[in-house]
């Protein structure tokens, strides 16, 4: 039967998983995810406190392997992250206001021009706005100003060329403040000629909460002229799932292929996981769980079949 990524592919778009260091020790997990995607996003490996955990320390090993598993199966990379407040070390937030510019810039160029061929896509800047639409004031912001992310943009570009640079966030994925804001930023800085190629989705919805404005709002990202993408698609369920539970989200799931689909500038979707067994939810939102298109032993549920049918 055909897989997730031949229909993707089919359809001119790809559909990726996210994979961590552990997860490529479970052979069940990486025989699902080796033929049924066709692009990995490191689930923790390239964040700054995995890359670069003292100044100037690099740590490229988790991610390489990662990339290794990848090329293997045919499967291109989506770079994540550069710049985030989060997964950062603390010796970053700790250095004066003075030098964290240039703590930023090397950061970038030196993991960038390490997998300067490897990955087709960098989130070079990860959830910079308040869910008000505001610019979050971390340690970035406080010390450039807003201009950060321009700076962050050219860094990246200037390291790898052909890598496409994205922005990414959650609560975007509808129109709103939050939206509205990340909207207003890529039109600026398009207007300024900084490189930006496009914007992630994260999409980590809960059931039945799938925004019905998701197409128009990627539509109206698109006609600015970059790439739309859901990036990291879950859909958290209250535990236990009922079977009610499973066919709203099969019903969800079709909803999000079906507006990526009917966007001509949205080139793929990522799931945050590849099973129920492996997804982030249940550690970060508790009660929550049953939220990716497989189940603890990598069954496909009606999430996966509602996908394939979308596709
Ligand atoms: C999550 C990982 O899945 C977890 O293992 C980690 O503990 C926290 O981060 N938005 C993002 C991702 O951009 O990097 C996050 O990944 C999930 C939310």
């Amino acid at each position: 039967s055909p897989t997730l990524r031949s229909l993707a592919e089919a359809k001119g778009i790809y559909f990726g998983t996210a994979l961590t260091q552990g997860n490529l020790s479970n052979s069940t997990l990486t025989a699902v995810a080796g033929t049924q995607f066709d692009m990995v996003t490191p689930g923790n490996e390239m964040k700054w406190d995995t890359t670069e955990p003292s100044n100037g320390t690099y740590n490229f090993g988790p991610g390489d392997q990662i990339v290794a598993f990848a090329t293997a199966h045919g499967m291109r990379v989506r770079g994540h992250n550069l710049v985030w407040h989060s997964q950062l070390p603390s010796w970053v937030t700790s250095l004066p206001t003075s030098q964290v510019q240039g703590a930023m810039e090397a950061h970038i160029t030196t993991e960038a021009t390490h997998y300067k061929g490897q990955v087709y896509a960098w989130d070079v800047v990860n959830e910079p706005f308040n869910d008000d639409g505001s610019l979050r004031q971390d340690v970035f912001y406080n010390a450039m100003g807003s201009g950060y992310i321009a700076d962050a943009l050219r860094t990246a570009h200037a390291a790898d060329p052909n890598a496409k640079l994205y922005l990414n966030d959650y609560n975007i994925e509808g129109t709103g403040a939050k939206s509205n804001a990340m909207y207003s930023l890529v039109q600026s800085l398009k207007a300024q000629g900084v490189p930006i190629d496009g914007v992630g989705f994260e999409s980590h919805f809960i059931l039945g909460q799938v925004p019905s404005t998701m197409q128009a709002n990627m539509q109206r990202f698109a006609a600015l002229g970059v790439n739309v993408a859901v990036t990291e698609l879950d859909d958290r369920i209250q535990l236990p799932a009922s079977s009610a539970n499973l066919a709203q989200q099969a019903t969800d799931y079709a909803t999000v292929v079906k507006d990526c689909l009917a966007v001509s500038g949205c080139v793929g979707v990522s799931q945050w996981g590849v099973g129920d067994a492996d997804s982030w939810i249940p550690s970060a939102f508790s009660g929550y769980g049953a939220a990716t298109m497989y189940d603890n032993n990598y069954q496909p549920k009606p999430a996966y079949t509602a996908t394939a049918t979308a596709l």
